[in-house]
């Protein structure tokens, strides 16, 4: 599946992508643990920039937010009036991976919801763009419930094993040290959803 025909298809989303709250928590979720200050914070395949409002909360110089999708970043921008009023988030439309970020750049790498649509190769563009200690934080969904089928089955990439307990969600994270993960849980009382949350520091 080509980036344009993603864009298309992710842009058809973004009318109601707000309207869900299981992203908003996740993305908090996230970025509730990272130490504050941190210089630079990449939010990979941002959407309506949930981790990267989140991420203002640890107070950093500046935040680069990337999607594919036209539609769902101007969702997110139209937030930054209220959210951003510093304007310390950068919106920049294109693919994630890789990141247009310079190696060793980044202090703090996000990826909310959305590393099952970039695949395995993701994990070494983070290595590439964090410095040296710099913090990683993605959410990945579980084997258990998620199956390549329905509307996305197209946009998931072969190359990622789906883990199966949080064990194998940190394992997704090897080349990293100091890898936790949690499962993270949300019952808005009509459904329960959950997923992985790792949290690891680039070498
Ligand atoms: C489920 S949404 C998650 C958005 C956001 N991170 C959040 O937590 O709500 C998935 C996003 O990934 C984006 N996306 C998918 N593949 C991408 C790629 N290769 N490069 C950049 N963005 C991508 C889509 O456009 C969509 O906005």
């Amino acid at each position: 599946m080509d980036h344009d025909s993603r864009a298309v298809f992710f842009d058809r989303t973004a009318e109601h992508y707000d309207e869900d709250t299981f992203h908003a928590a996740v993305a908090d979720a996230l970025v509730a643990p990272l130490p504050s200050g941190p210089g630079v914070v990449l939010d990979v395949a941002t959407g309506t920039g949930f981790a990267a409002y989140a991420a203002l909360r640890l107070k950093p110089a500046r935040v680069l937010a990337v999607d594919l999708s036209t539609a769902m970043l101007a969702r997110a921008e139209a937030k930054a009036a209220e959210l951003d009023p510093d304007g310390r988030i950068e919106w920049r439309a294109g693919p994630a991976v890789p990141m247009p970020a310079e190696d060793h750049s980044a202090d703090v790498v996000l990826c909310a919801s959305s590393l099952h649509f970039l695949g395995a190769v993701a994990f070494a563009d983070w290595l590439r763009v964090l410095k040296p200690g710099g913090r990683l934080a993605f959410s990945v969904v579980s084997g258990a419930r998620f199956k390549r089928t329905g509307p996305f089955a197209d946009f998931v990439p072969d190359d990622l094993s789906f883990p199966l307990d949080e064990a194998g969600a940190a394992a997704l994270a090897k080349d990293f040290v100091n890898v936790s993960a949690q499962t993270f849980t949300v019952n808005d009382g009509e459904r329960v959803r959950s997923v992985f949350m790792v949290h690891a520091t680039a070498p």
